[in-house]
């Protein structure tokens, strides 16, 4: 066994009592904090960084000297995978990642390498060395982006309006799209294991477009290969006991679907009422989330006042991760985060005294 001192989010999602909800916070290391910046501001670029493992680490731990939280997330980026694969990963500020080449038919699809672990030990060391300068004070979190997920950047080229491109595919070329799920199955399989061998405690599966898709396909090109994925980690002697994390954002229809995937806890974007989310997935199974990140723009009140409704909407128990429904975003002082954070610390102990 590990020797991790705080253990609230490990005892969570092994079903054991906690005395307070455990909070982090999805993007944590990123632009708000001004310590970032200046990393950021070393590194030369965002894709230097993700690629430089001493100042990946660096990033990574900063959130965790500056607030109370309960976990460290690796500092990376789900687009890492398809940079592996073949398709050369840029980034411009103001613009965010995307790829001059996206994938047009499946002969694209064919001469993407699905072999790309090696090309990957920047992240593993990135995790070697976040787990040093964390020194067992809290567990780190490794992740990767969904199949559909990653497929819709490597299709589309980047983020777009309506997605167009990639959700015409799933009607008029389906062959195409089994044919990346698949080669991305693998991938993200083996990149997770390698995450756990490095050191990752907790894995988390980035499902950010999963809601684009209408219900018979969230099954067939979303749910069902991140299932596939949980059962290959769950084949591996590495990760056959990692606590598992999904997260679809908008899939707040199909929750009783993903509470069969096989996962330990499930990520809720803002949009579902909590209590309504527990009622679906059952007491088996963890939640984790889910303010709506544009309440960090409030004062303090209405910050203790928007997280005290998800706490009591969540009620007695203990299988709650508090978080936010998606990434922090980079307007947020963050003098409002360690208001957010100190508050579900000490509002939730009432649910935890039975
Ligand atoms: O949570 C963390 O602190 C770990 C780091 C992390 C990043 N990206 C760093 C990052 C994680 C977990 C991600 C995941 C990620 N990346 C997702 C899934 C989560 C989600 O938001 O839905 C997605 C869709 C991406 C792709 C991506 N990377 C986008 C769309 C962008 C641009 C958006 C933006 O905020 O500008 C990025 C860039 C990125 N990834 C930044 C960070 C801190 C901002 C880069 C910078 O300018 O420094």
């Amino acid at each position: 066994m590990d020797s991790i001192k705080n253990r609230r989010i490990l005892d969570v999602l092994a079903g054991n009592p906690v005395d307070k909800t455990p909070v982090w916070i999805m993007r944590q290391a990123g632009r708000y904090l001004p310590e970032y910046k200046k990393t950021r501001a070393e590194a030369g670029s965002f894709l230097d960084l993700c690629k430089t493992p001493e100042l990946a680490s660096e990033v990574t731990v900063q959130p965790i000297r500056r607030f109370d939280l309960d976990a460290a997330i690796i500092f990376s980026d789900i687009l890492t995978i398809p940079d592996a694969m073949g398709l050369e990963l840029k980034f411009e500020d103001n613009r965010g990642p995307y790829f001059d080449t996206p994938l047009n038919n499946l002969d694209d699809v064919s001469s993407l390498t699905d072999e790309n672990n090696s090309s990957l030990e920047y992240v593993a060391d990135a995790i070697i060395h976040t787990k040093e300068k964390l020194n067992n004070e809290v567990p780190l979190i490794g992740f990767s982006g969904s199949p559909w997920t990653l497929s819709t950047y490597m299709i589309e080229g980047a983020a777009t309006k309506e997605f167009r491109k990639i959700r015409s595919i799933v009607f008029n070329d389906a062959d195409m799209l089994n044919m990346l799920t698949k080669k991305l199955v693998k991938s993200i399989s083996e990149y997770l294991i390698m995450q756990a061998k490095a050191g990752a405690n907790i894995l988390m599966i980035f499902d950010s477009w999963g809601g684009l898709l209408n219900s018979n396909n969230y099954i067939d090109f979303s749910l069902n290969p991140m299932k596939e994925i949980i059962s290959n980690l769950r084949k591996d002697k590495i990760t056959k006991n990692t606590p598992i994390v999904l997260f679809t954002k908008g899939g707040g229809n199909w929750l009783n679907e993903i509470s069969k995937s096989g996962c330990n806890a499930i990520g809720l974007d803002w949009t579902i009422d909590i209590a309504s989310a527990r009622k679906i997935v059952g007491e088996n199974i963890c939640l984790q989330g889910n303010l709506d990140p544009c309440a960090l723009h409030g004062s303090k009140e209405s910050i203790q006042n928007a997280a005290s409704k998800i706490i009591d909407s969540y009620g007695f128990g203990h299988k709650h991760i508090f978080n936010l429904g998606h990434g922090i975003d980079q307007f947020v002082n963050p003098d409002n985060l360690n208001v957010l954070i100190k508050h579900v610390k000490d509002y939730s102990v009432k649910y935890h005294n039975h």
